[in-house]
């Protein structure tokens, strides 16, 4: 996969990318990351890359004309044009199911924004798409963009040392991971669950599938909801038992539509 990123901060990439899973698929060339500075394209003289924004305000809007001329210079570098994503807090809010998705695509092109925001021709006629990671508002779109390319790459296949923790972990199923422990045992008078120490594999499955379900129904009861209409053949699906234990244990009816 390629991955191109426009930005006013390339250096903020430079200690994420070179560290970790996306330093050693960088190295192993699963991932390609291309950083572009969008002065590069900015106007005139001084690289002008922003202007006060129409009708008044706070604050600085960047212009279009930098950031067509970046895509439009970028896109070229490789056979494959990218999807053009714009990372702005009123995009689709980022999730595993898009992140799967954007991971299948050969290339993407991420462009940050900056300041008060972008002009709206931007977003209307250059981005395919638009991501937010969360609900909040960050300076800038760079550190969406360090999430998005963290989340992507290890997606990728070989990205990861070994590919059970992609099946297992948080969100890969629609659940909440369930407790993990390592070594020592007792920790400070510190315990584990009995099970983990079993040698029982089908009670150990067992166990951390139904701790997976209580965390959710705990922490997540939207998750929770979701898993519940889930389709039989899906992984998430909870069967009519698991229902049955979860409702004993939170001692509550779960909805079944
Ligand atoms: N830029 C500013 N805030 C953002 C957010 N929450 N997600 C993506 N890009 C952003």
């Amino acid at each position: 996969m390629r991955i191109d990123i426009l930005t006013l901060f390339p250096e903020m990439f430079r200690g994420p990318f070179e560290a970790s899973i996306i330093a050693r698929a960088v190295e192993r060339q699963i991932v390609k990351l291309e950083l572009h500075n969008l002065r590069d394209w900015g106007e005139g003289r001084h690289h002008v890359v922003d202007d006060a924004p129409y009708g008044g305000g706070a604050g600085m809007v960047l212009k279009p004309e930098p950031i067509f001329r970046a895509v439009e210079a970028v896109q070229p570098l490789s056979p494959e044009p990218g999807r053009v994503v714009l990372l702005t807090p009123q995009g689709r809010l980022l999730t595993q199911a898009i992140v799967d998705e954007l991971a299948e695509l050969p290339r993407i092109v991420l462009i940050c924004g900056h300041y008060e925001g972008v002009d709206e021709r931007v977003r209307e006629h250059l981005a395919d798409d638009e991501i937010s990671i969360g609900d909040y508002v960050l300076s800038g779109g760079e550190p969406a963009a360090i999430v998005l390319v963290d989340a992507l790459v290890r997606r990728l296949p070989g990205a990861l040392g070994s590919e059970e923790s992609l099946v297992e972990e948080s969100h890969a199923q629609g659940l909440l991971e369930y407790p993990q422990y390592t070594r020592p045992a007792d920790f400070r008078g510190l315990g584990i669950p009995d099970v983990l120490l079993s040698g029982h594999h089908e009670e150990v499955r067992r166990w951390r599938r139904r701790q997976s379900l209580l965390r959710t129904a705990r922490r997540r009861p939207d998750l929770l909801a979701q898993a519940l209409r889930a389709e039989p053949q899906d992984e998430a699906c909870i069967s009519d038992e698991e229902r049955r234990w979860l409702e004993e244990e939170l001692e509550t009816k779960l909805d079944s539509d």
